[in-house]
C-alpha cells in the first residue's frame, strides 16, 4: 500500500514535467502558454516553434506516461488498481500541474504513452482512427478528442475488464474537459488546423 501511494505521488510529479513548457523554455526563454492556443502541448509548439521542437515534446510526455506504467508493472510489480491510478496520475499532473500554475497541457501525448504501454491493441486502434480524422479534418483537438474516445469504446468492445475501462473513461473525460475551449472553436468554425504557424517575438 506504501509503495502504491508513494508511486501514486511520484506519477502526479513526473507529469508536472511538462516538455513544452521546459523545452521552449530552455530554448528560446518564452513561457509557451502565452501564444498561440495558450496550451503547453506539442500542437502548440508545433505552431510557435515548428517540428523540430514539436516532436522531441510529444515524445518526451508519451514516454514519461509509458514510464510510470512500465516501471509500477515490471519493477513495482503492482497490481491492476495501483497502475491504473498511476497511470491517471501522471495524466493528472501533465494537465494541472503544481509547479506550473496547474496551467498544463491536454494530456494527448502522456495518455497515448500510459495507454500503449497499459494494453497497446486498444491504443493502436485509437491510434489509427485519430489518423483518419487527422487526414481528413487536419484538426490536431478533434484528432485527439476522438482518438481519447476510441479508448473507452475499444476496452468495452474487446471486453477488459471493467476497471480497464473505467481507466480508459477517465482519460477520455479528462481530455474533453481539456479541449473545452477547442470544442467551443470546432462548432464555430474556427478552430486552427495542423500547419498553422503563430509567431514568437524574437
Ligand atoms: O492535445 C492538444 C491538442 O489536441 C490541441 O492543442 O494547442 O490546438 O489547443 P491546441
Amino acid at each position: 500500500i506504501v509503495i502504491g501511494i508513494v508511486f501514486i505521488v511520484a506519477a502526479y510529479l513526473i507529469g508536472n514535467l511538462n516538455f513544452a513548457y521546459i523545452l521552449v523554455k530552455f530554448l528560446k526563454n518564452e513561457d509557451v502558454r502565452n501564444y498561440g492556443s495558450g496550451n503547453a502541448g506539442t500542437t502548440n509548439v508545433l505552431r510557435v516553434m515548428g517540428k523540430n521542437v514539436a516532436i522531441p515534446v510529444f515524445l518526451l510526455d508519451a514516454l514519461k506516461g509509458c514510464l510510470v506504467i512500465v516501471v509500477g508493472r515490471y519493477a513495482l510489480s503492482l497490481n491492476e488498481i495501483f497502475l491504473i491510478l498511476g497511470g491517471i496520475a501522471v495524466v493528472a499532473g501533465h494537465n494541472w500541474p503544481a509547479f506550473l500554475q496547474f496551467r498544463g497541457g491536454k494530456g494527448t501525448a502522456t495518455s497515448l504513452g500510459v495507454f500503449l504501454t497499459y494494453d497497446w491493441e486498444v491504443a493502436l486502434i485509437a491510434i489509427m482512427i485519430g489518423l483518419i480524422i487527422l487526414a481528413i479534418w487536419k484538426m490536431v483537438s478533434l484528432t485527439s478528442m476522438v482518438g481519447m474516445t476510441m479508448l473507452p469504446v475499444f476496452t468495452l468492445l474487446l471486453g477488459r475488464t471493467v476497471t480497464e475501462v473505467i481507466f480508459a473513461i477517465v482519460l477520455c473525460l479528462f481530455s474533453i474537459f481539456q479541449h473545452r475551449k477547442n470544442i467551443g472553436r470546432i462548432i464555430q468554425g474556427r478552430e486552427s488546423k495542423i500547419g498553422q504557424k503563430v509567431k514568437m517575438k524574437n
